[in-house]
């Protein structure tokens, strides 16, 4: 007790149970000694000069001087020991020595890059999502990087976005598990150690319901869906303790969320009671002018600290007018305070102060480059994160003695487009990647032979490969084909309207397909793809998405069975772009069709069969599992008790495997409508052959809960299905009544 007295009366005072400064302290004293330039200063980020993330505008020589005059707090797209250390050199000739942040876009790996996060979320394993960002933090901050720009949280349901490819798909739940996972992974045991880099929680808010699934598009929905739907990956990230957030670049209900007091002031800072900064996204503050909702720089900038913007990435316009409205009286200084607090904050606590170039260390960086532990665990991150769509003839997994194999298609030799859209690592070849050739090679029996065809380019009408490839196609006696869109086809500003194979691939494939040879394809995509016909017609189809640096060792163990799949569906796949937004939680409608080709009077299309081609958390395994009929704890619950669920799930065919089972529950009926399914949890077990596992969850009132139309958050008592399954289409269902 009196221990507790004694810290309470010491961080009263500001300073810790040993007699030092707490942070908080040495905070106020420095704010004390600084100028209202210097104050702003610390808001102020720029890019680096020899790559860039945005419309760059660095002016190189003015940046170094006015980091050297103390108007920059930090620096983006600036990485490595040699480059780092010179950028913080020039910071540490200011008045006030502050140390700059170094910020940079670590989305799917460092060096050693994983599969794309859409595809990192397919394997719903929050241990090896974790593990990965782990890494990723060893090797960034071996770099000279404080801080990753990660994770994107934005939950979509439109692939035609091509930032989908970043996320962790269409669903709530699962998005902030993931989230979490990533957040636990780069800030590590906590900011201040030397392999902890700060996380980012963006894009603050709703950035991926843009409409049309155009990038940068309006978002324009009821607060309570955003709350619903779009906000508790956010505000589970806040909780726990992500460094920073980033704004997003869309209007919400037509107010810019750079500049949204309701999402920034009201909730973030508010409610959410939230201490960490906010950085804009490159340019966001800016571009507030262009949204129509200021009428210049001066109001955008003092329109966007007003509502809590911390940071300005790389608008220019903090600097240029946030002194001077101050002055005027138009910005209370208050605000400026408080930005420039939350960002020096997290610089005491990175410990840059006790040493600014602590991050930038030759040798750390020597031993994260090439790391080949690293590399073994992408190779295993790289085949848990690869989807089974179809294996109707049992081709897969092939035998390593096959006499001979053909690789068809565009993707067969490359190596960099394994890396996905942001690789940000990359700047050189020294981290080696292995081709989806190469690792098939690597495999083979030395007897076999392996054959190769291009078939075609990425993305253009040449069809003057097809012949080779076909003539390739008959000499084998099972084909691999590599198809997809581009790798930069997927990411940032890369939406689509078209979302099938690019160029004339699948033409490619329907000639090779006449030869009636075996096939397995291969998609290489960042988002989910409409390839109906292939769906239809090819008997074996792996969904691979982008895998990373170890990509074709990944695929090869897959393919030979070395690895069996185990991956599902983070987002629903639709049967064509008409269809889109699909998705598994939807409401029920007024009018729902029974049946999956109902169309009179009915919600349908007259053209389109209602069921997406692949829905959300599907995917096969080369093994079979047998869920028994599952056990209730009651059907009848009141209040507070918990309900559980048990079910034995069974591995009835011939390989070891591992299972996704997901948990859903449907809410009958509410004040508001509540969608047909929502997952509550998900357990990932390993089977071996013959093995039977008992998985059990609970869910309590909480799992429950949802917003009326008043954002009150609360449950009903009421009548609801729960569903247990393989995936959100093919589920067990009991009904329960829980009174409140
Ligand atoms: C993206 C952000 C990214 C930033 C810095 C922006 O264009 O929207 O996600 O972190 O650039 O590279």
């Amino acid at each position: 007790m009196k221990k507790i007295c004694f810290l309470l009366i010491c961080s009263a005072f500001g300073i810790n149970a040993y007699g030092q400064k707490t942070i908080d302290q040495k905070v106020s004293e420095l704010l004390s000694k600084m100028t209202l330039e210097e104050k702003v200063g610390q808001l102020v980020q720029y890019s680096g000069f020899e790559y860039a993330t945005g419309p760059q505008n660095s002016n190189s020589a003015t940046v170094l001087e006015e980091i050297k005059s103390g108007k920059v707090g930090s620096m983006l797209n600036v990485a490595g020991v040699e480059e780092t250390r010179s950028f913080q050199k020039l910071a540490l000739q200011s008045r006030l020595k502050i140390p700059l942040l170094f910020g940079q876009d670590v989305i799917h790996g460092y060096r050693t890059t994983f599969p794309v996060n859409l595809g990192q979320a397919a394997s719903w394993d929050l241990g090896l999502i974790e593990k990965s960002e782990r890494i990723a933090a060893t090797e960034a901050s071996a770099y000279g990087i404080h801080w990753t720009f990660a994770p994107m949280v934005d939950i979509a349901r439109d692939p035609r976005w091509g930032r989908v490819m970043e996320g962790s798909g269409e669903d709530t739940y699962l998005g902030t598990q993931i989230g979490l996972a990533r957040i636990k992974g780069f800030q590590g045991k906590g900011l201040g150690n030397i392999d902890a880099i700060m996380a980012c929680a963006k894009h603050f808010a709703a950035y991926g319901a843009a409409v049309g699934g155009r990038d940068y598009n309006s978002v324009d929905m009821s607060l309570r869906q955003l709350n619903e739907t779009y906000l508790p990956p956010f505000k589970a990230a806040a909780e726990a303790g992500v460094a920073t957030f980033m704004n997003s670049f869309n209007d919400i209900n037509g107010v810019p969320a750079t500049a949204n007091t309701y999402i920034l002031r009201d909730l973030l800072k508010g409610k959410w009671n939230y201490k960490g900064f906010v950085v804009s996204d490159w340019g966001s503050i800016g571009e507030m002018t262009y949204h129509g909702y200021t009428k210049d720089k001066t109001e955008a900038a003092q329109k966007a600290i007003l509502a809590g913007s911390d940071m300005d990435m790389e608008s220019r316009v903090y600097m240029a007018e946030l002194p001077k409205l101050v002055k005027e009286g138009k910005v209370d200084p208050k605000f400026i305070d408080e930005a420039a607090r939350r960002i020096l904050t997290k610089k005491f606590e990175m410990g840059l102060f006790d040493d600014p170039y602590r991050f930038s260390d030759d040798k750390r960086q020597k031993d994260q480059t090439n790391n080949q532990e690293n590399r073994k665990f992408g190779r295993e991150f790289g085949s848990k994160s690869m989807v089974l769509l179809k294996n109707q003839k049992n081709i897969l997994p092939i035998s390593k003695s096959t006499k001979t194999v053909a690789l068809i298609g565009p993707f067969g030799k490359e190596t960099v487009a394994n890396h996905g859209f942001w690789a940000v690592g990359f700047k050189d070849d020294s981290q080696r990647i292995v081709s989806q050739f190469d690792g098939i090679r690597n495999q083979l029996d030395q007897n076999s032979a392996l054959l190769y065809a291009k078939g075609c380019n990425v993305d253009d009408q040449d069809r003057s490969m097809f012949a080779e490839a076909v003539e390739t196609a008959k000499k084998a006696d099972v084909v691999i084909m590599t198809l997809g869109e581009g790798h930069a086809m997927s990411g940032e500003a890369k939406s689509r309207s078209n979302i099938h194979f690019s160029g004339v691939q699948e033409d490619l494939l329907k000639e090779i397909a006449k030869t009636g040879k075996p096939i397995v394809l291969m998609i290489n995509a960042g988002r989910p793809l409409v390839f109906d016909w292939a769906a239809d017609n090819i008997p074996t189809i792996m969904y691979t998405w982008w895998l990373g640096t170890e990509a074709g060792n990944s695929i090869a163990d897959v393919l030979f069975g070395k690895v069996n799949p185990g991956g599902k569906l983070p987002m629903t796949f639709p049967r064509t772009e008409g269809q889109i937004p699909v998705y598994y939680n939807h409401y029920n409608t007024g009018r729902p069709a029974k049946t999956n080709t109902e169309r009179n009077y009915v919600s349908a299309y007259i053209d389109l069969d209602n069921d997406p081609k692949f829905p959300f958390g599907y995917g096969l395994s080369y093994t079979q599992f047998k869920y028994s009929d599952m056990i209730l704890s009651s059907a009848d619950l009141k209040g507070n008790q918990t309900l559980n669920i048990k079910v034995n799930i069974s591995n009835t065919g011939n390989y070891d495997g591992e299972e996704v089972v997901q948990l859903y529950i449907r809410d009958l009926f509410g004040k508001v409508v509540r969608p047909v399914k929502e997952l509550k949890g998900f357990q990932k077990i390993f089977l071996k052959k013959g093995e039977t596992k008992i998985v059990s969850f609970n869910l309590t009132p909480e799992n429950l809960k949802f917003y009326d139309d008043a954002l009150n958050y609360d449950w009903e008592g009421g009548e609801f299905d729960i569903m247990v399954g393989t995936n959100s289409q093919d589920v067990q269902t009991k009904r329960i009544s829980w009174i409140k």
